[in-house]
Parts: structure tokens; sequence; C-alpha cells
């Protein structure tokens, strides 16, 4: 379970996801293609170029902010998302990537803003997020 500090933290942060969420994701697949060249292939290129994708996580992550005391309310666009990774082939070994730049990207855009407490949060939330959609697309690979 997610603690309070860790949700009063991720609430702190939905003003700047607001405002700054899709330079983040912009940072976040920079870094995620140069440091992780080998997961470019699940990526649609048109989605990327027009910057689809970008927004598409941008909003995603705002949603969680928003929603962080009730995650349930999300798990229907969890599913939606979920069918999509499966379509890519993305796989669980594949989150740990996305979270070790998603935090990298959050640190390259907040700046001095991303303090120690801020990044341990969203690395809390993000370890608990993926675990949701590891689980969803698991079930969905059983079904397919
Ligand atoms: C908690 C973590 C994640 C979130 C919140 C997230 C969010 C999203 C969203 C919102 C979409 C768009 C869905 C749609 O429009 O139908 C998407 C699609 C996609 N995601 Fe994720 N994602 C996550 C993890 C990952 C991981 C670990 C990978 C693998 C590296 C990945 C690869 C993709 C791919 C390949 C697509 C298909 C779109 C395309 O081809 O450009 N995602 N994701």
């Amino acid at each position: 379970m997610l603690d309070f500090k860790v949700k009063s933290i991720i609430k702190d942060c939905v003003p700047v996801l607001r405002e700054r969420g899709v330079e983040l994701t912009e940072n976040f697949y920079d870094l995620m293609f140069t440091n992780n060249p080998e997961v470019r292939p699940l990526f649609d290129e048109d989605r990327q170029k027009s910057g689809k994708q970008a927004k598409a996580l941008a909003a995603s992550l705002l949603a969680v902010a928003q929603n962080i005391d009730d995650l349930e309310k999300i798990l229907p666009t969890v599913k939606k998302i979920g069918e999509s990774h499966v379509k890519a082939k993305v796989l669980p070994e594949h989150y740990p990537i996305v979270g070790k730049n998603l935090l990298l990207a959050i640190k390259k855009t907040l700046g001095d803003a991303a303090t120690d407490d801020v990044i341990n949060a969203f690395s809390e939330v993000y370890t608990y997020i993926s675990k949701i959609f590891i689980d969803v697309e698991k079930e969905l690979y059983n079904n397919l």
C-alpha cells in the first residue's frame, strides 16, 4: 500500500504534471531510446513522431496522480492501455526500464524540485502501478 506521505507528495505534483507533463514525457522517451535502444522497436514510429505517445503517457501520469487516493477508478483505463501493450508485445521485464528512465526524466525536467522525497514517492508509485499493469497484461496474454 502507498502511505500517506507518498500520496501527499504525489498530490502536490498534480499542477506540475498538468503544466509540464508533456515536456517530462518527451524527455522520458529521449532518455529511454538513448539508454535502452533495445525497446525502441516496440514503439510505433508515426505515433512517436507526431507526439501522440508523449501526450498519452503524460495524460496517464496525470490521471494516476489525480486518482492516487482511489486508483480503482483508473482500472478501466489500465485495461485499455494493457490491450495496447499486449498488441505491442510489452513484457514484465520492460517495466524496470521504463521506471528507471521515468525517474531520470523527472530529475531532468524538475531539476532541484525533484528532491529525494519526490523521487522516492514516484518510485514507489511506479512500482505499485507496474504490478497492476503486469497482472492485467498477464491475464490478457493468457487469454490470447
Ligand atoms: C506504468 C507504466 C506505463 C504506463 C502508465 C503506460 C502508458 C501508456 C499509454 C497511455 C499508452 C497509449 C495507449 C493507447 O493509446 O491505446 C501506452 C502505449 C504503449 N506503451 Fe505504455 N505505459 C507504461 C509502461 C510501458 C512499458 C513498460 C512499455 C515497454 C517498454 C510500454 C510500451 C508501450 C507501447 C509500445 C505502446 C503502444 C503505442 C505505440 O506503439 O507507440 N509501456 N502506454
